[in-house]
């Protein structure tokens, strides 16, 4: 089974790879660097910018993963208050990216919101009415309608 992690240096991706090795997966990461910055880490990382659509695809398609969890995203909430164009094209677009390619190789999915998208506390479940406290929390509520965009795109395939 290949699993790809997409932004390999970051925080919850190198849990995830050090917590999934020797667990009978193959390993794959995509990072803004050359290298996963983790010596000891049995992972193949390519380095790619999520935001180049061709980089992308091109990737996904060398790897061909069973399952990719996208763990890339611009996640500090200041950032993206500052540079707001780079926030809906790190979080939202090149997720859409990375969605239809993996969609397209049939690979399983998976996408990490925020709980800032509850608004404020922290004692929240999934049905909660969503009140974004922050810019980043809406670019991560803009991703579902991403699902219209796969139908779409599968329609297109058909
Ligand atoms: N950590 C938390 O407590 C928490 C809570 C709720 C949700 N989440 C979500 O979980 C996911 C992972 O969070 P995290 O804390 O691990 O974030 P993180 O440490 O900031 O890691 C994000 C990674 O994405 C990479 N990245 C950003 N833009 C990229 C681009 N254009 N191309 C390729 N890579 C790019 C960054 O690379 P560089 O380092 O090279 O910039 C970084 O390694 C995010 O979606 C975040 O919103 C995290």
């Amino acid at each position: 089974m290949k699993v790809l992690i997409t932004g390999g240096n970051g925080f919850l991706a190198r849990h995830l790879l050090r917590f999934l090795q020797n667990k009978n997966f193959e390993l794959f990461s995509i990072t803004k660097s050359e290298f996963v910055d983790c010596d000891d880490l049995q992972v193949t990382n390519f380095c790619c910018d999520i935001t180049d659509e061709n980089l992308v695809d091109y990737n996904v398609n060398q790897i061909k993963p069973n399952i990719v969890v996208h763990c890339a995203a611009m996640s500090k909430p200041n950032d993206c208050e500052i540079d707001k164009q780079l926030c809906i094209k790190t979080n939202v677009y090149a997720t859409a990216l990375l969605a239809k390619s993996s969609t397209n190789h049939n690979a399983h999915f998976i996408f990490l919101s925020t709980d800032f998208v509850y608004g404020e506390g922290n004692n929240h479940c999934e049905d909660d009415e969503c009140k974004p406290i922050n810019f980043y929390a809406e670019s991560k509520l803009l991703v579902p309608l991403l699902d219209l965009y796969l139908f779409m795109v599968q329609l297109q395939i058909k």
